[in-house]
């Protein structure tokens, strides 16, 4: 069998004529959406990420402010930002590009935004409510595999997925949001996590029917691990010799159903749903909720 390769990019764009609607009517009633990005320090790849949601945001019609702060910047001064953003009636929406600089806690910083703002959903508030099942807003990777199992018709209800990654952001969300009792099909999966201390990983992904994988080391999961005709989603993104490579081997499109490629995959996706948050809460902001 050799695998269904799932265009992420065309997905998001479908995504995207969804949304360019939704941004015409708020701007029919005066409201631009708007978006505030945080940038500290000087990581190349985060650098890469702001810029991207700036294009992203901008062709839907999103106003993009960002905040390029030096790597020494004292936590306080973040702190101060995110207050001054909290009160600021053009942000709708508010971002921490992480990772932060060390002298930084992190959590303790995403808790700061307002969890009305709070559109890429990792403040405490937010993740809690998607673990109690009143999500507000869904972090947008788990949000983005999910819309790639909805637009590929890949049933998740009462299935296996196993998720490799159990991080704030990815994995433990992900976990949440397959789980959720829903009554549009797309929740009740019975949901498997690994970690670094998980013993015997292959034994667990060979009985996914749906595999997430969110490890942060390039070509992770091998043929062997996967099993015959399962879904598989990449969201790893690493650097290797200048190129960006996911979590899993090429070599697992002998076997997989269907499968998404690093890059375009899971990213543009990520990026897309970081917008519908976005959108969402100018929305509350036309209703004044
Ligand atoms: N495409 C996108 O839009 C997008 C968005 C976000 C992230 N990503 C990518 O997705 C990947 C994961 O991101 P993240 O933020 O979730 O990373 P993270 O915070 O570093 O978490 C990685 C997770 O993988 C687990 N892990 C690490 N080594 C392992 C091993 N040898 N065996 C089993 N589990 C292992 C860790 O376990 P412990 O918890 O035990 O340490 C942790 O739970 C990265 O490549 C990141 O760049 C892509």
């Amino acid at each position: 069998m050799m695998a269904e390769i799932i265009n992420g990019k065309a997905i998001a764009e479908q995504v995207s004529s969804g949304l360019l609607s939704r941004v015409a009517e708020l701007k029919r009633n005066g409201i631009i959406p708007g978006l505030g990005v945080i940038l500290v320090g000087d990581d190349p790849a985060s650098a890469v990420y702001v810029r991207n949601k700036k294009k992203t945001g901008e062709k839907l019609g999103i106003e993009v402010f960002i905040e390029h702060l030096p790597r020494n910047t004292e936590p306080d001064q973040v702190e101060d930002l995110i207050n001054r953003w909290n009160e600021n009636s053009e942000i709708d929406g508010m971002i921490v590009q992480l990772p932060l600089p060390p002298q930084f806690e992190k959590q303790k910083t995403l808790d700061l935004v307002d969890p009305r703002k709070d559109v890429d959903g990792f403040s405490s508030a937010n993740l809690g409510r998607l673990l109690s099942g009143q999500p507000r807003f869904i972090p947008g990777t788990p949000q983005g595999v999910l819309e790639i199992l909805k637009r590929t018709n890949t049933r998740i209800k009462g299935r296996h997925s196993v998720i490799i990654g159990r991080s704030t952001i990815v994995g433990r969300p992900m976990a949440a949001l397959l789980l959720r009792k829903v009554e549009d099909g797309w929740g009740d999966a019975t949901v498997t996590v690994c970690h670094s201390r998980t013993e015997n990983i292959p034994r667990y992904t060979r009985l996914a029917d749906i595999l997430i994988v969110a490890v942060g080391r390039a070509r992770f999961v091998k043929k062997e691990m996967v099993k015959e005709g399962a879904v598989v989603i990449d969201v790893g993104s690493n650097r290797v010799d200048n190129k960006w490579v996911g979590d899993v081997d090429e070599g697992v499109r002998e076997v997989a159903s269907k499968i998404t490629p690093v890059p375009g995959g899971v990213g543009p996706l990520t990026v897309i749903m970081l917008m519908k948050n976005t959108i969402q809460a100018a929305e509350w902001r036309l209703k004044g909720s």
